[in-house]
């Protein structure tokens, strides 16, 4: 893992290792990707500003996450399937994310149930709440979360229909992977991948099988979502969540100050400014476009998190300096994760931990606290 020098070589690694059909679905944005590339676009136009000659020798990435200490400012983001990104994905990234220091959120849409993971790691976990039609098994999904001792609840208030994305349907992404004529070179020219999914625990949605009928067999992810999500989703339910949830609650999918306003009444405590990674409305602005006026209208009354396009300690840098307190990355360690497993991940939170590390020294600071606009260039 150490010629791995840089997330895009992780990229290029997980490329090689992982059928076409869970890379697309990994990389993939909604409809023509307007949004997912202008969340990379906008943050790559953000200019770091070079300072020198600051005493720089004792430097910290520290800083705490929801009262929490992170070693860095950075979540692994919730990710469906990484149990078919490398075999038993979701314990190895959250073991990877443990060691490393920083909160790890297991998706609803995960291939190791709730019980799994939490049986495979000491520490809690944050899980992230799908809301389907069927509200016994919602409460159910809470009540398993709890009893796991998940540290926060991460509520995705933004995926109440699914954004399409083409190369799902063309791919006819499956769980499990559909051995289809078109599949077997793709997976037989995979075989440490094909290893470790089948020794994986599981082949299927792990917290969904066993509660919701069908769910043994998904051969379209896009048509059982539109079946059982629930397009009537909305604040009140929020409540309601919030009623049934002990802990703390994180809404995921802010993009609008509006929303963030009602957000922040609801109690939760932190919103994460959001648009599902390019993957919900193709369209929208990018995520670092709205962090500003939304860290204006609520930054003081909670926690404001980042998500979309993290690639780069200089990316976390970029979005702490706009006002987000902390960031999520999800494709960044999923690239890991396909690359190597749990060393895989690790090494991508490395990565980003040391790109962090300079790039304070480089704008001449010393602590998280410390970086605000002064360390953007103006243009
Ligand atoms: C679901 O969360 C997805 O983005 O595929």
């Amino acid at each position: 893992m150490k010629t791995m020098t840089c997330i895009e070589d992780l990229r290029q690694t997980y490329h090689g290792k992982v059928p076409r059909a869970f890379v697309d679905y990994c990389e993939s944005g909604s409809y023509a990707e307007q949004t997912l590339r202008a969340n990379r676009a906008d943050l790559e136009r953000i200019k770091l500003r070079q300072r020198i000659l600051f005493d720089v020798t004792n430097r910290s990435t520290k800083t705490t996450i929801l009262g929490e200490p992170a070693t860095l400012p950075l979540a692994l983001a919730p990710v469906g399937l990484a149990g078919m990104q490398h075999g038993d994905g979701e314990i190895h990234a959250c073991r990877a994310a443990q060691a490393a220091g920083i909160p790890y959120t297991l998706s609803t849409m995960s291939i190791c149930s709730i019980e799994d993971v939490a049986g495979a790691v000491d520490k809690p976990f944050w899980f992230q709440l799908y809301v389907m039609k069927d509200r016994g098994f919602v409460r159910a999904l809470i009540e398993r979360a709890a009893a796991a001792k998940c540290s926060a609840l991460v509520l995705t208030v933004d995926l109440q229909v699914l954004g399409q994305r083409h190369r799902d349907i063309k791919n006819g992404l499956s769980v499990p992977p559909e051995i289809r004529i078109k599949n077997i070179v793709d997976i037989a020219t995979k075989p440490a991948w094909a290893l470790s999914v089948v020794r994986g625990k599981r082949k299927t949605f792990g917290n969904i099988a066993g509660h919701i009928r069908g769910m043994e067999n998904v051969n379209s992810l896009s048509v059982w979502i539109s079946g059982q999500f629930d397009p009537a989703l909305n604040w009140k339910d929020v409540e309601w969540i919030k009623s049934l949830w002990p802990g703390k609650l994180i809404l995921k999918g802010i993009l609008d100050v509006e929303d963030a306003r009602i957000g922040v009444q609801t109690g939760a405590a932190a919103l994460i400014v959001s648009n599902h990674g390019g993957r919900q409305l193709d369209g929208a602005p990018s995520s670092i476009s709205m962090l500003p006026p939304i860290v204006e209208a609520v930054g003081s009354d909670t926690e404001i998190m980042f998500d979309g396009g993290i690639r780069s300690g200089q990316d976390i840098m970029r979005a702490i300096a706009l006002g987000a307190r902390s960031c999520m990355s999800g494709r960044a360690y999923i690239y890991g994760l396909g690359a190597g497993g749990q060393a895989g991940v690790a090494r991508a939170i490395e990565i980003i931990r040391n790109e962090l590390d300079v790039s304070m020294a480089l704008t001449g600071v010393t602590s998280i606290a410390e970086i605000d606009r002064r360390v953007i260039a103006a243009m």
